[in-house]
């Protein structure tokens, strides 16, 4: 077996998970992404190159989670960070899509964390993305807001559950040069605003606070935020 990092990203192919995993690649781990359509998850786990590979996988059909990742051996490092979208309000509730993201979010997460824990040593460590939302709230961002908060209650039970496996959560407010906020320059001005920094959050910025962590062996149980200051005023 190699002496190299094994990196698994769920939701790899797109946004900060692919962001990370393009700068394990760089730096020589083996690296593992997921995303739904296996054409699509091996194109891009070609484009990021090194020693990438793609595996299909669904969150929302947690049931096939343990099969999908069977041929994944030793995990050093597991990054969740896929999101099925969902825009949701409470007076016009559509159950059915809230239960999707619930499902790939809470239900996924944790089956995801159910078939790999076997394959990880006592020095492994996993991060959950959450997000902002919930502890700031926008239009149609309920699902979105109760499954982040999900993901700030699971990081401790699995912290207790998995240990010595270390279990933490970044929770970030808009990313700017993520796929989906591209193209809403209205959004990511008034996020810019917000933040204390006065500057943008980057999945560069996401990538550095997902491999602290990883990598700081007295980290664990926590929910980080990376927000430039935003949730201070
Ligand atoms: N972007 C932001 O500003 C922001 C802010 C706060 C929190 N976050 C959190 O950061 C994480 C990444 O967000 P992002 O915007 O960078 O991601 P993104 O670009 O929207 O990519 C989402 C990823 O999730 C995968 N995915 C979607 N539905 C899935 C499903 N049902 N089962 C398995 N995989 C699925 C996608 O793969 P395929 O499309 O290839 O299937 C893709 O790899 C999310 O957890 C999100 O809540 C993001």
């Amino acid at each position: 077996m190699s002496d190299r990092t094994r990196v698994v990203v769920i939701g790899g192919t797109s946004g900060i998970g692919r962001h990370f995993a393009q700068s394990c690649a760089e730096r020589g781990d083996d690296v593992v992404i997921t995303g739904r359509s296996e054409d699509r998850t091996k194109r891009i786990a070609d484009e990021i190159g090194g020693q990438t590979r793609g595996i299909a996988l669904d969150l929302a059909d947690p049931e096939r989670i343990v099969d999908a990742l069977a041929d994944v051996d030793r995990v050093d490092h597991l990054v969740v960070a896929a999101l099925d979208r969902d825009y949701n309000t409470v007076r016009e509730y559509r159950p059915l899509d809230a239960t999707r993201l619930l499902t790939v979010k809470l239900t996924g997460y944790t089956t995801v964390l159910h078939a790999l824990a076997p394959r990880m040593t006592d020095e492994s460590a996993v991060v959950l993305v959450g997000g902002l939302a919930s502890h700031r709230p926008y239009p149609g961002s309920t699902t979105v807001t109760t499954a982040n908060g999900g993901i700030g209650a699971l990081v401790r039970t699995l912290a207790v559950e998995l240990s010595p496996i270390r279990v933490n959560a970044l929770h970030p407010s808009i990313v700017a040069d993520t796929p989906f906020w591209s193209d809403k320059p209205a959004a990511r001005e008034a996020a810019v605003s917000r933040a204390l920094t006065k500057r943008p959050v980057t999945m560069h910025d996401c990538a550095g606070a997902i491999a602290f962590l990883l990598e700081n062996r007295s980290i664990n149980g926590i929910n980080l935020n990376i927000d430039g200051g935003e949730v201070l005023i």
